[in-house]
């Protein structure tokens, strides 16, 4: 088969990576991709959320099957686009993308289904925000409705710091026409987990579990960012939890979606918070988190291909995924400045040796460029060392070593991903 993944982030990265290994897997293109990338895939100059230029590149290459890794295309009909010119792609439909798309259509959704979540209202208009605030318990999280990549989340532990954040979205358009409706919504605690399923429309089968690291700082301080490092298994998500996110949020969702007209398929990425009561939806995302799918590719053992063509045929019931025992755990390196304004164009050595032949090593690219044969920066998080091991302090161990043998005065990184996990014997 000839198969074209869209996206250039380390989630793109380890999707070719695990493609470019299946034997269905005639041809590998990527648009656009990265340096990384081009060590498995052919990179072609497209960028994600182009998708006439998608759609014709597909047709004139005779591309059999498109994996869509980021929200925005999907957000944007690239698989609407790509299924109406008869080209089979991975992903959600932009009326399923919704679930990520729009918080308040998911939020409104969970009511209609009974899907445990925060306490919400849905504003357009920032007087009758401030209203609702000003009668609210704190801390009080502020959101964005549509996609602001990942910076639309505003938790305020005052009104003044609420009304700002209702100011900055509707009046000073921060996140555009993302930010002109919100969703303001209860705060809830507890630890947060990832939850994710392949969805084929009608039928739902979990993947392994995983935990990502939000916070820029060691010990979770300082700002939120993309995600600086994440590890499966999660030791958190125990089979009882597993057992009840399925029956309670994730077939609930994909049953109420087709009911809805709005059948679901690709992947359902339930971001959790387990509270007091029992597990509570924070949001969906319709895509693979970065970097949660670096840790699942490694530590899958089956052929990815087959399962991701089975969740846009509809015929995932048959199918079984096995997952290797071992830990897997990936360290982000980010540029200096990130989540803030990254510096960019420094230069990282040592990638090439870094793994010191290691197979259970992957070194994946996020924001990286090519120049005269050296890699450069390019992005907040540029590169992520993820490895195996037999648990999460021995995977923890590798990719360490790993990142020291890096090169690259101008980058950061935390020095305690997986900390949870070591803590219970992970
Ligand atoms: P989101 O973009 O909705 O995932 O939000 C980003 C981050 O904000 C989440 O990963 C949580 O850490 C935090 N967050 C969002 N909503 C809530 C909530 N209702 N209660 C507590 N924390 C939240
Ligand atoms: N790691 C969080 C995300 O992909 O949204």
């Amino acid at each position: 088969m000839r198969i074209l993944v869209v996206g250039s982030g380390g989630r793109e990265h380890a999707l070719c990576w695990a493609i470019a290994a299946s034997p269905l897997c005639d041809a590998l293109f990527c648009a656009p991709g990265n340096p990384g990338i081009a060590a498995e895939a052919s990179c072609v100059a497209l960028a994600a959320t182009d998708v006439p230029g998608i759609v014709a590149f597909c047709k004139a290459e005779k591309i059999d099957f498109v994996v869509v890794g980021p929200e925005q295309p999907l957000v944007g009909g690239l698989v609407d686009r790509l299924e109406e010119a008869g080209i089979a792609a991975f992903g959600p439909t932009a009326a399923a993308a919704a679930l990520e798309g729009s918080k308040g259509f998911t939020k409104d959704f969970c009511a209609r289904h009974a899907i445990p979540t925060a306490a919400y209202r849905r504003f357009a208009d920032a007087d009758a925000a401030k209203e609702y605030v000003a009668t609210q318990r704190l801390p009080i999280v502020v959101k964005a409705d549509g996609l602001a990549a990942g910076k639309g989340v505003t938790i305020a532990q005052t009104i003044a710091k609420a009304n700002a954040a209702i100011d900055e979205a509707m009046v000073g358009q921060r996140f555009g026409s993302a930010g002109a409706e919100l969703v303001i919504e209860e705060f809830l605690e507890g630890e947060e987990a990832s939850f994710f399923a392949l969805v084929d429309g009608s039928f739902a089968l979990p993947l392994a579990s995983a935990q990502d690291h939000k916070q820029v700082g060691d010990g979770d301080t300082g700002p939120n960012t993309g995600g600086m490092g994440a590890y499966s298994p999660a030791p958190c998500l125990t089979p009882a939890i597993t057992d009840e996110v399925m029956a309670r949020m994730i077939r609930p969702t994909v049953a109420g979606m087709a009911a809805e007209g709005r059948p679901f398929k690709g992947i359902l990425y339930a971001g959790l918070m387990l509270t007091a009561e029992g597990p509570k939806l924070i949001e969906y995302n319709t895509r693979f988190g970065d970097p949660e799918c670096q840790v699942l590719m490694l530590r899958l053992k089956s052929d990815i291909l087959p399962a991701l063509i089975a969740a846009r045929d509809g015929t995932l019931k048959n199918l079984d995924l096995r997952w290797r025992d071992d830990t897997a755990l990936c360290v982000v390196l980010a540029a200096k400045g990130y989540p803030g304004e990254p510096l960019r164009g420094t230069e990282i050595k040592g990638l090439g040796a870094a793994t010191a032949g290691d197979q259970s090593v992957q070194i994946f690219h996020a924001g990286t460029r090519e120049e005269n044969g050296r890699i450069l920066a390019d992005g907040g998080r540029v590169i992520g060392v993820a490895a195996l091991g037999t648990d999460a302090a021995t995977a923890q161990g590798k990719a360490y070593a790993t990142v020291d043998r890096i090169d690259w005065p101008d980058g950061f990184c935390r020095r305690d991903i997986g900390w949870r996990a070591i803590g219970r014997g992970g």
